[in-house]
This record gives C-alpha cells, sequence and structure tokens, in this order.
C-alpha cells in the first residue's frame, strides 16, 4: 500500500491508475479503523480495481472542540489493518492539503431539512462539515464509486444529496452496519466507552430491534416510550433522542404504513460518550 500525504503525491499514484482507465472504488474515514471500516474496504476492492482509502479527522464536523480532541487517532495500527485489507493508495493528509485556503467554507453546503432533522437537531453544522470535507475529498481522489456504512444513515443521505446537487461523477454505495457479537454497532468512539458503559451500551441495538420486532403489534409511540425505559434502565445512558423517520425524506412519523420502510433511529450518551445507531423497521 502506498501512502500519499500530499495531494500532489496523491494525484502521481492515481495518474497511472487513470491512464490504465481502471475504476476507483474510495473508502473515505477518520480513522481509528474497525472491522466495519475494514468491510467497506472489502467490498471496495471486490467491485472495484484499485481502492483508495482516507484518513483525516476532519474539524469542521464537530460542533464541540473537546470531541474532536479526543477523537481516537492510531494511525500506525490503521495502517497495518489497511495493508491486510489489501488497500492499493492511502491519502492521509495535514488540514492544510484538505483546506489550503481556511476551512471556514462550510456554510456555502445546504441540505435543507435533511441536515436539521434527527442528528442535524443536536449538532448544528455537522453535515454541513461532513459535505465540505466529502466535496473535497471526491473532487481530489475523483473515485468511480465511494463506500459509506449505514450506521451514519443520515450521513449516507446528505452524501447522495451532495452527490446529487454537485452532479458528481461517483457511486455511493451504502453498505449494512457491522455488530458486535453482543449487538453494539460498531464505532470508533467505542473504544472511549469503560468497560461499564461499554456492557451499558448494548442496550441501545436491543432497544431498536425491539421497536423492529414488535412493529405490528404496539404503537409506535407505546414503541419509543418502552425503547427509551430500556436504554435508560439503570440511569448510566442518557437517550437524545429516539425517533422512527421515512426512510427517505427521514421526517420523524407517528405511524406506520405496511408498505413503507422506515428506519428507527437513535442517539445515547455514555457518559460523555455520544453513541448512534439505526435499524431498518
Ligand atoms: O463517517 C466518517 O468517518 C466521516 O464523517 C467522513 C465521511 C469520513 C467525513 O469526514
Amino acid at each position: 500500500m502506498i501512502i500519499a500525504k500530499t495531494v500532489t503525491d496523491l494525484y502521481q499514484n492515481l495518474k497511472h491508475i487513470r491512464a490504465q482507465k481502471l475504476k476507483i472504488g474510495f473508502v473515505p474515514t477518520m480513522g481509528a479503523l474497525h472491522q466495519g471500516h475494514i468491510s467497506l474496504v472489502k467490498r471496495a476492492k471486490a467491485e472495484n480495481d484499485r481502492v483508495v482509502v482516507s484518513i483525516f479527522v476532519n474539524p469542521t464536523q464537530f460542533n464541540n472542540p473537546e470531541d474532536l480532541q479526543k477523537y481516537p487517532r492510531m494511525p500506525e495500527k490503521d495502517f497495518e489493518m489497511l495493508q491486510n485489507a489489501d488497500a492499493d493508495l492511502l491519502f492521509f493528509p495535514t488540514e492544510k492539503e484538505i483546506y489550503p485556503e481556511g476551512s471556514s467554507g462550510k456554510n456555502g453546503f445546504d441540505f435543507g431539512n435533511l441536515e436539521k432533522v434527527l442528528e442535524g437537531k443536536f449538532r448544528p453544522g455537522h453535515f454541513k462539515g461532513v459535505g465540505q470535507v466529502v466535496a473535497r475529498l471526491f473532487e481530489i481522489v475523483g473515485a468511480d464509486r465511494a463506500y459509506f456504512g449505514e450506521k451514519d444513515f443520515q450521513q449516507l443521505a446528505i452524501i447522495r444529496e451532495l452527490v446529487r446537487m454537485k452532479k458528481y461523477q461517483v457511486e455511493i454505495i451504502g453498505c449494512p452496519t457491522l455488530r458486535e457479537p453482543d449487538g453494539l454497532a460498531m464505532s470508533s468512539r467505542n473504544l472511549l466507552l469503560t468497560r461499564e458503559m461499554r456492557e451499558e451500551a448494548t442496550k441501545i441495538s436491543k432497544a431498536l430491534f425491539h421497536i423492529r420486532d414488535n412493529r405490528n403489534s404496539k404503537s409506535l409511540s407505546d414503541l419509543i416510550s418502552e425503547a427509551t425505559a430500556m436504554i435508560e434502565s439503570t440511569g448510566k445512558l442518557r437517550v437524545e433522542y429516539l425517533e422512527v423517520a421515512d426512510e427517505q425524506t427521514l421526517e420523524p412519523v407517528n405511524d406506520l404504513i405496511k408498505s413503507k420502510n422506515y428506519r428507527c433511529l437513535a442517539a445515547a450518551f455514555a457518559g460523555n460518550i455520544r453513541l448512534i445507531d439505526n435499524v431498518q423497521i
């Protein structure tokens, strides 16, 4: 695997790939990789001739400076995992490479209601920052396909909207969430959990599965109350939101129509670590 730290370096390497008209799969990440990321790399590898991965902890998508500062960083371990997963090219830029003119441009990205619901209510500006960095990365890498996990379901919707707005010629592939054996959705943030909170955190997916498994037998409002109570049963976790939304618009709903697909999405705090998860219901 080749590691490119500058845009110029990356272009040099991509030039040969493009000259041969090879298909490029792209997996953007913020590092602290886990098997969820590796599953994206493997899928990209299976569907393309070359795979480019980026690791960049993007400051403009953090609305809380403390969250940015404590975000896990372990580049050496990441390099090894990517090497083992057979990634071809790693883009590992500094902030100056990504934002040579400064990083203040995120307000140019407007995703309308999609950025205001769910996560957007609690993380103002977060999706503008995601849009800003993903647009920059797409323009630098020029991939044929880009791979994102469904764990960040709203982010996936935002990126599809970004591609539609900017007419990027990249196909967006959403990939299923990978879970630990006890159901916890894999996330780089899980590394920050204490042992006690790690155990508590399994309640989040259990509560979402409870809603999914009982959707035909109870009212949605009862299920949401029950699921919230399950997560908060010992008072160690705190639910920030738990909503059922239309899978297309992400607008919260109060009733389910049999023929439609919905997502149940939640965010909860385990101490000061914020975890999110979602399941299709
Ligand atoms: O999902 C992530 O890791 C990040 O939000 C992304 C898409 C790499 C943008 O920084």
